[in-house]
Protein backbone atom coordinates (compact mmCIF):
# COMPACT_ATOMS: atom_id res chain seq x y z
CA UNK A 1 0.00 0.00 0.00
CA UNK A 2 1.89 3.33 -1.42
CA UNK A 3 -1.44 5.95 -1.46
CA UNK A 4 -4.77 5.93 -0.62
CA UNK A 5 -7.07 7.18 -2.96
CA UNK A 6 -9.24 4.29 -3.00
CA UNK A 7 -10.50 2.09 -0.76
CA UNK A 8 -9.22 -0.42 -3.01
CA UNK A 9 -6.19 0.97 -2.47
CA UNK A 10 -6.14 -0.69 0.78
CA UNK A 11 -7.87 -4.01 0.05
CA UNK A 12 -5.41 -6.23 1.46
CA UNK A 13 -4.62 -3.80 4.62
CA UNK A 14 -8.07 -3.07 5.69
CA UNK A 15 -8.47 -5.49 8.89
CA UNK A 16 -4.83 -4.73 9.46
CA UNK A 17 -5.36 -0.65 9.53
CA UNK A 18 -8.58 -1.13 11.74
CA UNK A 19 -5.96 -3.46 14.52
CA UNK A 20 -3.78 -0.80 14.11
CA UNK A 21 -6.14 2.00 14.65
CA UNK A 22 -7.57 0.44 17.36
CA UNK A 23 -4.48 -0.05 19.47
CA UNK A 24 -3.16 3.73 18.54
CA UNK A 25 -7.13 4.78 19.99
CA UNK A 26 -6.08 2.85 23.74
CA UNK A 27 -2.58 4.61 23.34
CA UNK A 28 -3.63 7.89 22.76
CA UNK A 29 -1.13 10.37 24.33
CA UNK A 30 1.47 7.70 24.53
CA UNK A 31 2.52 7.65 20.93
CA UNK A 32 5.86 8.65 21.54
CA UNK A 33 6.94 10.42 18.32
CA UNK A 34 6.92 7.63 15.31
CA UNK A 35 6.62 10.57 12.85
CA UNK A 36 8.90 12.90 13.71
CA UNK A 37 10.30 14.98 11.14
CA UNK A 38 7.45 14.54 8.86
CA UNK A 39 5.22 16.98 7.36
CA UNK A 40 2.51 16.57 5.62
CA UNK A 41 0.73 18.87 2.93
CA UNK A 42 -3.22 18.86 3.60
CA UNK A 43 -4.75 21.10 0.66
CA UNK A 44 -8.33 21.40 0.22
CA UNK A 45 -10.64 22.17 -2.73
CA UNK A 46 -13.43 22.49 -0.39
CA UNK A 47 -14.23 22.73 3.07
CA UNK A 48 -14.12 20.34 5.67
CA UNK A 49 -14.15 20.04 9.54
CA UNK A 50 -13.57 16.80 10.42
CA UNK A 51 -11.12 15.87 7.71
CA UNK A 52 -8.86 18.96 8.40
CA UNK A 53 -9.04 18.71 12.14
CA UNK A 54 -8.66 14.87 12.32
CA UNK A 55 -5.58 14.77 10.05
CA UNK A 56 -4.10 17.96 11.59
CA UNK A 57 -4.20 16.13 15.26
CA UNK A 58 -3.07 13.12 13.94
CA UNK A 59 -0.03 13.78 12.20
CA UNK A 60 1.11 16.08 15.46
CA UNK A 61 0.45 13.52 18.28
CA UNK A 62 2.21 11.23 16.07
CA UNK A 63 4.89 13.93 16.40
CA UNK A 64 5.05 15.24 12.41
CA UNK A 65 3.85 18.35 11.44
CA UNK A 66 0.90 19.90 9.75
CA UNK A 67 1.32 22.01 7.14
CA UNK A 68 -2.82 23.42 6.08
CA UNK A 69 -3.14 24.61 2.54
CA UNK A 70 -6.09 26.12 1.04
CA UNK A 71 -5.92 24.77 -2.81
CA UNK A 72 -7.26 28.37 -4.05
CA UNK A 73 -3.67 29.87 -2.55
CA UNK A 74 -1.17 27.70 -4.44
CA UNK A 75 -0.29 28.82 -7.88
CA UNK A 76 -2.63 25.76 -9.18
CA UNK A 77 -5.06 28.28 -8.73
CA UNK A 78 -3.88 29.79 -11.18
CA UNK A 79 -2.86 27.43 -13.79
CA UNK A 80 0.39 25.89 -12.55
CA UNK A 81 -0.12 21.86 -13.45
CA UNK A 82 -0.97 19.08 -11.16
CA UNK A 83 2.05 17.19 -12.47
CA UNK A 84 5.00 20.33 -11.27
CA UNK A 85 2.58 20.91 -8.39
CA UNK A 86 3.04 16.86 -7.54
CA UNK A 87 6.59 17.14 -8.30
CA UNK A 88 7.86 20.16 -6.39
CA UNK A 89 5.57 19.16 -2.95
CA UNK A 90 7.42 15.99 -3.45
CA UNK A 91 10.90 17.07 -2.65
CA UNK A 92 9.23 19.54 0.46
CA UNK A 93 6.84 17.26 2.22
CA UNK A 94 6.53 13.38 3.43
CA UNK A 95 3.08 12.80 2.54
CA UNK A 96 -0.02 14.74 0.73
CA UNK A 97 -3.56 14.89 1.46
CA UNK A 98 -5.97 16.58 -0.82
CA UNK A 99 -9.57 17.28 -0.74
CA UNK A 100 -10.75 17.20 -4.83
CA UNK A 101 -13.76 18.42 -6.72
CA UNK A 102 -12.64 15.91 -9.25
CA UNK A 103 -11.24 12.20 -8.73
CA UNK A 104 -8.73 12.98 -11.63
CA UNK A 105 -7.00 15.17 -9.74
CA UNK A 106 -6.27 12.68 -6.81
CA UNK A 107 -5.57 10.35 -9.81
CA UNK A 108 -3.04 12.65 -11.17
CA UNK A 109 -1.02 13.66 -8.26
CA UNK A 110 -0.53 9.76 -7.29
CA UNK A 111 0.98 9.15 -10.69
CA UNK A 112 3.66 12.09 -10.49
CA UNK A 113 4.01 12.89 -6.77
CA UNK A 114 7.18 10.64 -5.31
CA UNK A 115 5.41 10.63 -2.01
CA UNK A 116 2.10 8.99 -0.51
CA UNK A 117 -0.78 10.74 -1.52
CA UNK A 118 -3.90 10.37 0.33
CA UNK A 119 -7.79 11.23 -0.56
CA UNK A 120 -9.41 13.75 1.75
CA UNK A 121 -12.57 12.69 -0.52
CA UNK A 122 -13.39 13.44 -3.98
CA UNK A 123 -16.39 13.03 -6.30
CA UNK A 124 -16.17 9.35 -6.52
CA UNK A 125 -14.97 8.20 -3.01
CA UNK A 126 -14.00 8.94 1.04
CA UNK A 127 -11.72 6.21 1.81
CA UNK A 128 -10.66 7.50 4.79
CA UNK A 129 -14.15 8.14 5.87
CA UNK A 130 -14.99 3.98 5.43
CA UNK A 131 -11.87 3.05 7.16
CA UNK A 132 -12.70 5.05 9.92
CA UNK A 133 -16.70 3.81 9.71
CA UNK A 134 -15.83 0.06 9.43
CA UNK A 135 -13.63 0.48 12.69
CA UNK A 136 -16.80 2.11 14.39
CA UNK A 137 -18.56 -1.27 13.26
CA UNK A 138 -16.29 -3.48 14.58
CA UNK A 139 -16.56 -1.29 17.83
CA UNK A 140 -20.01 -1.43 18.17
CA UNK A 141 -21.03 -4.60 16.79
CA UNK A 142 -18.23 -6.95 17.65
CA UNK A 143 -17.14 -7.58 13.94
CA UNK A 144 -18.34 -7.51 10.27
CA UNK A 145 -19.99 -11.52 9.18
CA UNK A 146 -23.40 -12.06 9.02
CA UNK A 147 -24.05 -7.87 10.06
CA UNK A 148 -26.37 -6.24 7.30
CA UNK A 149 -25.58 -3.01 7.28
CA UNK A 150 -27.77 0.11 5.20
CA UNK A 151 -27.17 3.12 3.28
CA UNK A 152 -29.73 5.32 2.23
CA UNK A 153 -30.17 8.02 0.07
CA UNK A 154 -27.96 9.52 -2.16
CA UNK A 155 -25.31 6.55 -4.20
CA UNK A 156 -22.42 9.54 -3.52
CA UNK A 157 -18.97 9.25 -2.90
CA UNK A 158 -19.29 8.40 0.47
CA UNK A 159 -21.71 5.39 -0.93
CA UNK A 160 -19.43 4.16 -3.49
CA UNK A 161 -16.62 4.07 -0.78
CA UNK A 162 -18.63 1.80 2.10
CA UNK A 163 -19.45 -0.52 -0.37
CA UNK A 164 -16.00 -1.13 -1.02
CA UNK A 165 -15.02 -1.09 2.61
CA UNK A 166 -18.26 -3.65 3.13
CA UNK A 167 -17.10 -6.24 0.60
CA UNK A 168 -13.48 -6.11 1.84
CA UNK A 169 -15.00 -6.16 5.38
CA UNK A 170 -17.18 -9.21 4.54
CA UNK A 171 -20.17 -7.91 5.71
CA UNK A 172 -23.68 -8.02 4.17
CA UNK A 173 -24.77 -4.04 2.33
CA UNK A 174 -28.01 -3.35 0.94
CA UNK A 175 -27.77 0.28 -0.88
CA UNK A 176 -31.35 1.86 -1.07
CA UNK A 177 -31.60 4.69 -2.95
CA UNK A 178 -33.95 6.21 -5.48
CA UNK A 179 -33.20 4.97 -9.08
CA UNK A 180 -32.00 7.56 -10.36
CA UNK A 181 -29.34 8.46 -8.02
CA UNK A 182 -27.97 4.72 -7.38
CA UNK A 183 -24.24 4.89 -6.84
CA UNK A 184 -21.58 4.75 -9.92
CA UNK A 185 -22.22 1.39 -11.69
CA UNK A 186 -18.48 0.72 -12.32
CA UNK A 187 -17.82 0.53 -8.29
CA UNK A 188 -20.96 -1.33 -7.47
CA UNK A 189 -20.18 -3.80 -9.75
CA UNK A 190 -16.40 -4.25 -8.31
CA UNK A 191 -17.73 -4.04 -5.15
CA UNK A 192 -20.01 -7.05 -5.98
CA UNK A 193 -17.01 -8.87 -7.40
CA UNK A 194 -15.03 -8.75 -4.42
CA UNK A 195 -18.15 -9.05 -1.43
CA UNK A 196 -19.03 -12.61 -4.04
CA UNK A 197 -15.38 -13.76 -3.45
CA UNK A 198 -15.41 -12.77 0.15
CA UNK A 199 -18.66 -14.88 1.28
CA UNK A 200 -20.82 -11.70 1.18
CA UNK A 201 -23.61 -9.37 -0.70
CA UNK A 202 -23.79 -6.28 -1.63
CA UNK A 203 -27.04 -5.45 -3.41
CA UNK A 204 -29.73 -2.59 -4.13
CA UNK A 205 -32.67 -1.61 -3.61
CA UNK A 206 -35.49 0.78 -4.29
CA UNK A 207 -37.62 0.23 -1.00
CA UNK A 208 -36.20 1.68 2.26
CA UNK A 209 -38.98 -0.23 4.27
CA UNK A 210 -38.33 -3.60 2.97
CA UNK A 211 -34.40 -2.41 2.96
CA UNK A 212 -33.98 -1.54 6.71
CA UNK A 213 -35.84 -4.85 8.10
CA UNK A 214 -33.73 -6.50 10.52
CA UNK A 215 -30.14 -4.05 9.71
CA UNK A 216 -27.44 -3.93 12.25
CA UNK A 217 -26.35 -0.85 10.59
CA UNK A 218 -28.32 2.28 9.42
CA UNK A 219 -26.27 4.81 7.65
CA UNK A 220 -26.70 7.90 5.25
CA UNK A 221 -24.98 11.08 4.12
CA UNK A 222 -26.47 14.41 3.03
CA UNK A 223 -28.78 14.30 -0.65
CA UNK A 224 -26.49 17.29 -1.92
CA UNK A 225 -22.88 16.43 -1.86
CA UNK A 226 -20.40 19.43 -2.26
CA UNK A 227 -19.72 20.90 -5.57
CA UNK A 228 -23.04 18.61 -6.81
CA UNK A 229 -25.05 20.63 -9.18
CA UNK A 230 -26.87 17.89 -10.66
CA UNK A 231 -30.06 17.96 -8.02
CA UNK A 232 -31.79 21.40 -7.38
CA UNK A 233 -32.77 21.48 -3.43
CA UNK A 234 -36.49 20.89 -3.99
CA UNK A 235 -36.12 17.90 -6.63
CA UNK A 236 -33.52 16.07 -3.96
CA UNK A 237 -36.63 16.83 -1.15
CA UNK A 238 -38.56 15.39 -3.45
CA UNK A 239 -36.76 12.30 -4.93
CA UNK A 240 -34.98 11.10 -1.31
CA UNK A 241 -37.84 11.81 0.97
CA UNK A 242 -38.68 8.23 1.71
CA UNK A 243 -35.32 7.22 1.97
CA UNK A 244 -35.04 9.93 4.82
CA UNK A 245 -33.23 7.72 8.49
CA UNK A 246 -36.34 8.38 11.08
CA UNK A 247 -37.93 6.18 13.70
CA UNK A 248 -40.76 4.98 11.17
CA UNK A 249 -37.30 2.84 9.51
CA UNK A 250 -35.19 2.16 12.78
CA UNK A 251 -38.26 0.25 14.37
CA UNK A 252 -38.23 -2.25 11.36
CA UNK A 253 -34.05 -2.53 11.77
CA UNK A 254 -32.58 -4.60 14.33
CA UNK A 255 -33.00 -3.57 18.47
CA UNK A 256 -29.87 -2.74 18.71
CA UNK A 257 -29.16 -1.27 15.13
CA UNK A 258 -26.78 1.36 15.38
CA UNK A 259 -27.28 4.87 13.37
CA UNK A 260 -24.28 6.39 11.61
CA UNK A 261 -24.10 9.27 9.39
CA UNK A 262 -20.36 10.62 8.52
CA UNK A 263 -21.62 14.26 8.85
CA UNK A 264 -22.32 17.30 8.40
CA UNK A 265 -25.50 16.31 9.11
CA UNK A 266 -28.95 18.02 7.60
CA UNK A 267 -31.62 17.36 10.48
CA UNK A 268 -34.87 17.08 9.27
CA UNK A 269 -33.78 15.62 5.63
CA UNK A 270 -31.94 13.10 5.26
CA UNK A 271 -32.05 12.15 9.07
CA UNK A 272 -34.74 13.20 11.81
CA UNK A 273 -32.89 15.08 15.02
CA UNK A 274 -34.85 12.64 17.09
CA UNK A 275 -33.04 9.64 15.29
CA UNK A 276 -29.87 11.41 15.00
CA UNK A 277 -29.59 12.93 18.43
CA UNK A 278 -30.89 8.93 19.98
CA UNK A 279 -29.46 6.62 22.11
CA UNK A 280 -28.85 4.48 19.01
CA UNK A 281 -26.63 7.13 16.91
CA UNK A 282 -22.94 6.74 17.19
CA UNK A 283 -22.36 9.39 14.71
CA UNK A 284 -19.42 11.01 17.65
CA UNK A 285 -18.00 8.45 18.02
CA UNK A 286 -17.58 7.61 14.33
CA UNK A 287 -16.15 11.18 13.67
CA UNK A 288 -13.74 10.66 17.01
CA UNK A 289 -12.44 7.23 14.73
CA UNK A 290 -11.89 9.33 11.94
CA UNK A 291 -8.54 10.41 13.70
CA UNK A 292 -7.49 7.24 15.31
CA UNK A 293 -8.00 5.97 11.47
CA UNK A 294 -6.15 8.54 9.90
CA UNK A 295 -3.41 8.10 12.44
CA UNK A 296 -2.79 3.83 11.33
CA UNK A 297 -3.09 5.39 7.16
CA UNK A 298 -0.13 7.85 7.75
CA UNK A 299 1.67 5.36 10.46
CA UNK A 300 1.61 2.92 7.59
CA UNK A 301 2.52 5.25 4.74
CA UNK A 302 4.32 7.76 6.61
CA UNK A 303 6.27 5.53 9.16
N1 LIG B 1 -17.13 13.58 7.14
C1 LIG B 1 -16.27 14.51 6.67
O1 LIG B 1 -15.40 14.25 5.85
O2 LIG B 1 -16.44 15.75 7.20
P1 LIG B 1 -15.73 17.09 6.74
O3 LIG B 1 -16.31 17.49 5.41
O4 LIG B 1 -16.05 18.07 7.83
O5 LIG B 1 -14.26 16.85 6.62
N1 LIG C 1 -21.04 13.21 0.34
C1 LIG C 1 -20.61 14.36 1.10
C2 LIG C 1 -19.66 13.95 2.17
C3 LIG C 1 -19.19 15.07 3.05
C4 LIG C 1 -18.19 14.61 4.07
C5 LIG C 1 -19.97 15.37 0.16
O1 LIG C 1 -19.21 14.97 -0.74
O2 LIG C 1 -20.22 16.56 0.33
Amino acid sequence: MKNLISVLDMKDNMLELIELAEKLKKERGHHGAPLKGKTLAMIFEKPSTRTRISFGVAISELGGDPLYIASNELQLGRGETVEDTAKVLSRFVHGIMYRAYDYKITDELEMYATVPVISGLDNLEHPCQALADMMTVKEKKGGFRGKKFVYLGDGNNVCNSLMYACAIAGMDMVVACPAVRMPNAEIMLKASRIADANGCRISASVEPMEACKDADVLYTDTWISMGDQTLAKEDALRIFKKYQVNSDLLAVAKEDCIVMHCLPAHRGEEITADVIDGPQSVVFDQAENRLHAQKAVLYKLLG
